[in-house]
């Protein structure tokens, strides 16, 4: 499957290409297509005489995310929240019609408490509610991701042994994200509901990081048992 991450040139984008180039073709995406090469480039040369190399059947590249956007079976929106309206203003009449949307977009910031979910303090709506509603062309968003830790995803050598919260109004489109989630060892993926109901499972990243400092837990994950 080819599978474009705009926004891929982020700490996200990185550990998604790296889990999902062993069985797809990976497009990372930028403002700026060379930095988006550069950055494929790196990634590849840094697992090239690994164990992990010979592993991989798919391939990592980099484009503009334009370029992106038009050529990919499954996109990621891997970008800050404050970005949605204006990267899909962007992109949304040149993705294909079939093409399935991932948000793992997170509206969170921080005062004097803690980390915070911006929507429910300056009114907001969620990441998934926005990238639907900017998005209107495309039946296919999906929510999903949010509680994953970057350096966990990153680290090829780890298990995430964690549960990953998806919403979406297609379920079709979920049976194809569940397969990729269950390429990512150790990553369970537990359907919420439709995509309303996206900041339940985004709400839960500023919990997890008030607790990770608070408690000085490494990198934890939420799992359902
Ligand atoms: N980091 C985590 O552990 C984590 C965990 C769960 C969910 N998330 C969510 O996943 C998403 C990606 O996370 P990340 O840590 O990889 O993010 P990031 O590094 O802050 O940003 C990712 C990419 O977004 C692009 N970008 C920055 N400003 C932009 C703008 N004004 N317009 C369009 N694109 C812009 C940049 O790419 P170019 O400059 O190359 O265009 C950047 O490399 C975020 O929404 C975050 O909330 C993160």
């Amino acid at each position: 499957m080819k599978i474009g991450i705009i926004g891929g040139t982020g700490g996200m984008g990185e550990g998604f290409a790296l889990r999902w180039c062993v069985n797809h073709d990976i497009i990372l995406g930028s403002r700026d297509k060379q930095r988006a090469q550069s950055v494929a480039e790196n990634h590849l040369s840094a697992i090239k005489n690994t164990n992990y190399a010979d592993k991989i059947t798919g391939s990592i590249k980099g484009d503009d995310n334009i370029s992106v956007a038009k050529e990919s079976e499954l996109l990621i929106l891997s970008i800050p929240y404050e970005n949605i309206q204006s990267t899909c203003k962007d992109i949304e009449n040149v993705i294909n019609e079939d093409c399935i949307v991932v948000s793992p977009i997170v509206p969170m910031s921080r005062n004097q408490d803690g980390f915070y979910y911006i929507p429910f303090v300056d009114r907001k709506q969620s990441a998934g509610a926005l990238v639907a509603e900017n998005l209107s062309k495309c039946n296919k968003v999906i929510s999903a991701f949010h509680t994953i830790s970057e350096v966990k995803l990153k680290n090829i050598e780890s298990s995430l042994d964690a549960d990953t919260f998806i919403c979406t109004d297609n379920k079709e489109s979920l049976q194809i994200l569940n397969n990729l989630v269950s390429e990512i060892d150790g990553l369970r993926s537990i359907y919420l509901g439709p995509i309303s109901l996206s900041y339940q499972a985004e709400v839960m990243t500023p919990m997890i990081l008030n607790a990770s400092k608070q408690n000085k837990l490494k990198h934890p994950g939420i799992k359902l048992v």
